[in-house]
């Protein structure tokens, strides 16, 4: 065999077929009901006590803080009440001693430091303003991983992802965490919200949007993690709740489907994704998330060549002198874990077959590998393994929201009167349903909507007359504005509630 046709070998190891997609969805639907009967270590349908998307009409001041992969965020939110707003952000890169540390303190410490370093430069007049009048601002908290809440402002960190790993903060209330450190500074802010990225995305969507449009109903981050979350019927939820609204009859549920099939019942797995899970942090976790978020998938890429490269008849990079000055100092990155970054997924997806002139450069330049020894052969292999990688990585993902979309009865088929499809849509009169997403895969790999696409036209349940009423759109970094408005939401509503006798 060639190295193309070794190279196709390795990717048709990655195809999800039609018939794979629809095994996918039915388990994944499943998985979805039974997250909202029983508390589940697994796909665990957090309620986040939020039961109504933002209008666009909502006005005032608030902030959020959100912790996301590696960076830190701060940031403050006017909402003028006309789909606008203004913000103003800070960033810094969370220290990697403090990701995997042991003390959570150190932490929330560092964030309540960014918000106090956030007010002196920004906002120093609004600080005193606030000390004097005795009046607190309300911050929502971007929590990009599983926390189980209780209510709008708590939540139990079930487990960390993405690299995270303090063991100290695993069973404790994040939010009361974080308020305590922000005592500890004497700032006059409240955390009125705990909101997974996710919902914060959706939330900022739906405020942007055109009045008169559709209101979003379901949020999904394909980025370093993944996650949706979507509107589901109050009465399909019948394991314990606290206190909420119930006015609606509906609540946003953060459904942590990374985690969805840990146990391999009908995901595809192969011998690459084995071996990424075996060197992960979380063996056996975060199954789904291992072969669908940018994590993850250039890694499973760089095993997929390590294999290729290993077999002496495929003559992968041929001639390559690992030890070579060329190379630099350490060890060779084509051998080293998480060398090969998921953007370069997206450079192979980008480019034509014939040319490969961006992706032969990337290698160069990721692998080292000094350029006489990366042939043209050896760029098509690269590129018919990751193109593979990255179609399969967003046909789950279209599997995951189009399964989100049918549990969330935004799309109906009715069966007896074929071919009509019927779009159930409570927020106006229009018929379509809108999705927020974000994250860099999302936004950045050629062709993950068309693959999305694909699949929600041959998933049982929406078919090519749904997939024509889901409308996209990225809601890019727009996890923070979108706690900061929930956070608003929260304290006007509470607000208006101490005003009504
Ligand atoms: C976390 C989710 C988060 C997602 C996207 C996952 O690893 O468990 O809570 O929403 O990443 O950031």
């Amino acid at each position: 065999m060639s190295l193309s046709q070794k190279a196709e070998s390795i990717a048709s190891e990655f195809v999800l077929s039609d018939d794979d997609v629809r095994k996918c969805s039915k388990q994944f639907i499943f998985e979805l009901g039974e997250g909202l009967k029983h508390v589940v270590p697994t796909v665990c349908q957090i309620p986040t006590y939020v039961t109504k998307v933002a209008r666009g009409t909502e006005k005032g001041v608030s902030l959020a803080v959100d912790l996301g992969g590696t960076n830190l965020r701060v940031c403050s939110v006017e909402l003028k009440g006309d789909t606008k707003w203004t913000a103003k952000h800070a960033k810094r890169v969370i220290p990697p001693e403090t990701m995997t540390g042991s003390n959570g303190a150190e932490l929330f410490h560092l964030i309540a430091h960014e918000i106090d370093q956030f007010f002196q430069l920004h906002h120093r007049d609004t600080l005193q303003k606030l000390r004097q009048s005795k009046d607190v601002l309300p911050l929502g908290f971007t929590f990009s991983y599983p926390a189980y809440q209780t209510s709008i402002n708590s939540g139990i960190l079930l487990r960390w992802t993405k690299g995270f790993d303090i063991p100290d903060v695993i069973n404790k209330d994040v939010c009361q965490l974080l308020q305590v450190a922000i005592d500890d500074f004497n700032l006059p802010v409240e955390v009125t919200a705990l909101v997974n990225d996710a919902l914060g995305a959706l939330m900022f969507r739906a405020y942007t949007l055109p009045l008169s449009q559709t209101r979003t109903s379901v949020g999904a981050i394909f980025g370093t993690g993944t996650n949706g979350v979507y509107l589901e019927k109050l009465s399909n939820i019948t394991k314990a709740l606290g206190t909420h609204d119930d006015s609606t009859g509906e609540m946003f549920i953060s459904s942590e489907w990374g985690s969805f099939d840990n146990g391999l019942l009908v995901q595809p797995n192969t011998k690459y994704d084995m071996k990424v899970d075996q060197s992960s942090i979380n063996p056996g976790n975060q199954m789904f998330e291992k072969r669908v978020s940018g994590m993850f998938q250039g890694e499973l890429l760089r095993v997929a060549l390590n294999e290729l490269y290993a077999d002496p008849d495929a003559c992968l990079f041929r001639g390559v002198q690992w030890d070579d000055p060329a190379q630099g100092e350490g060890p060779a990155p084509f051998f080293t874990r998480w060398a090969i970054d998921t953007s370069l997924l997206s450079i192979a997806a980008a480019e034509n077959a014939q040319e490969l002139t961006a992706l032969s450069e990337a290698l160069v330049k990721t692998l080292r590998i000094p350029a006489n020894h990366v042939s043209a052969d050896d760029v098509r292999a690269v590129k018919t393994i990751a193109d593979a990688i990255g179609k399969r990585a967003a046909r789950l993902a279209g599997m995951a929201i189009g399964s989100a979309l049918i549990k969330g009865g935004r799309i109906t088929v009715d069966r007896n009167i074929l071919p009509v499809t019927r779009v159930t849509e409570d927020f106006s009169g229009v018929e379509a349903v809108d999705i927020a997403v974000d994250g860099s895969v999302v936004e950045l790999y050629p062709g993950f909507e068309r693959y999305m696409r694909e699949v929600w036209r041959v998933i049982d349940g929406i078919g090519p007359a749904g997939e024509k009423m889901i409308k996209m759109g990225v809601a890019k970094d727009g996890s923070s504005i979108g706690a900061a408005i929930i956070a608003l939401i929260v304290a006007n509503g509470r607000a208006s509630h101490t005003a009504t006798p």
